[in-house]
């Protein structure tokens, strides 16, 4: 199987399989206990149905959709996800530069393994995403590298506070940087060209954090146990309101699953809040963002950008979304599976991908543009 074998979003969970070592795949691949959130954000989707019109002239469309003052010609965008040069050498490059050829958002974690001063040279939208650590040092430090890089919108993520239970990393033993340990020395050798990249295309790294802490860059350590570490378990919501006023541009709350938060949000003056669960990575268990999305939508929708994360795997799934409220779609392994196939042409051919689906489901639903979708175009199959 090839790049050129790819046509959707599974087929690049598929290539990326054989291409990074298992331990890697399983942690982009996983999510808490039972994953059954992580089911669910996809099944979802499929209990809700589309209701087309026809007969509307629908030769051009319009993809674009406006989030925190930003046109994006697409409305989707790579959600932040950490430690991406352990899935391709070029890491947060190729998604940045593919997310410019689309003219998209893309967003760069805490934990991001290209410095952010050369992201900032790549011109089109970005969201930084920051983690809350103990250390209000670094958390200073942090935020100034991400003002003076110029990003659009700062995101708080709320919904690590601790790190979910992904039992598939205790089993592969997943560490960054990669331990290789007897029991997974086989998993690393059946992946000779991941290795020989990893060792000879500079060093794996976490530029924000390296001069702050070893652990992730220099000594190996497990996502739980980093955040269990690491992260503020105090952080409340007078945290995330002097962060937001120390940032002074647009900001979002990243993990917003309620409507009390939602609510909340508004009032410590952020213009938008991702509505996700994580990936399923968090707290198993917790409602999907599709079910959730109504009411958020009808509690604040006309206040503040409500974005979806989780469980979007086609266009058909963001139109959903779209229909119901949504300013945008996020998602992170809608382009990791993509970015461990084949770095910036992977990430570049499943935009594409999604972006062709979109137009295409969109004439099907004859619909021009996004302000054409409502909720009169679904029906929920158990209401
Ligand atoms: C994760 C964190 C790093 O989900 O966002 O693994």
């Amino acid at each position: 199987m090839r790049l050129k074998h790819c046509h959707n979003y599974y087929d690049f969970r598929k290539l990326a399989k054989k291409r990074i070592p298992s331990p890697i795949f399983h942690y982009i691949d996983g999510a808490a206990e039972d994953e059954v959130t992580y089911r669910r954000n996809a099944s979802a989707f499929n209990d809700v149905d589309l209701v087309p019109n026809v007969l509307r002239g629908v030769e051009n469309i319009d993809l674009s959709t406006t989030i925190f003052g930003k046109k994006l010609d697409l409305p989707f965008f790579c959600s932040p996800t950490a430690l991406q040069r352990l899935f391709h050498y070029d890491g947060e490059r190729a998604v940045a530069r593919a997310a410019k050829k689309l003219n998209t958002m893309f967003g760069v974690s805490t934990l991001s393994t290209i410095p952010v001063e050369e992201l900032s040279q790549i011109n089109t939208p970005k969201l930084f995403q920051f983690y809350y650590h103990k250390d209000k040092g670094l958390n200073d430090v942090v935020l100034q590298k991400a003002k003076e890089a110029k990003f659009d919108v700062l995101a708080l993520t709320v919904d690590t506070i601790v790190a979910g239970n992904r039992e598939r990393d205790l089993r592969t033993g997943f560490t960054s940087p990669p331990k290789i340990t007897l029991s997974s020395l086989f998993e690393y050798l059946t992946k000779p060209m991941w290795g020989i990249n990893y060792v000879t295309r500079g060093k794996f790294e976490l530029p924000l954090l390296k001069d702050h802490v070893n652990e992730l860059s220099n000594v190996a350590m497990s996502i739980g146990n980093y955040f269990s570490k690491f992260l503020d378990q105090s952080m409340n919501w007078n945290d995330a309101e002097k962060l937001s006023s120390d940032w002074g541009g647009h900001f979002a709350l990243k993990g917003i699953m309620s409507v009390e938060d939602a609510k909340r949000a508004v009032d410590i003056g952020c213009t938008g809040i991702i509505l996700s669960n994580h990936g399923g990575r968090q707290l198993d268990g917790s409602r999907s963002s599709l079910d959730q999305l109504s009411e958020i939508v009808d509690a604040v929708g006309d206040k503040i950008d409500v974005i979806i994360d989780g469980g979007i795997h086609r266009g058909t799934h963001m139109l959903k979304a779209l229909s119901l409220g949504a300013k945008a779609c996020s998602g992170g392994r809608l382009y990791l599976y993509a970015l461990a196939a084949a770095g910036e042409v992977g990430v570049e051919k499943a935009l594409n991908i999604y972006k062709a689906e979109l137009e295409r489901d969109m004439k099907l639903m004859g619909c021009t543009k996004l302000s054409d979708l409502n909720r009169d175009n679904l029906r929920f199959r158990n209401q």
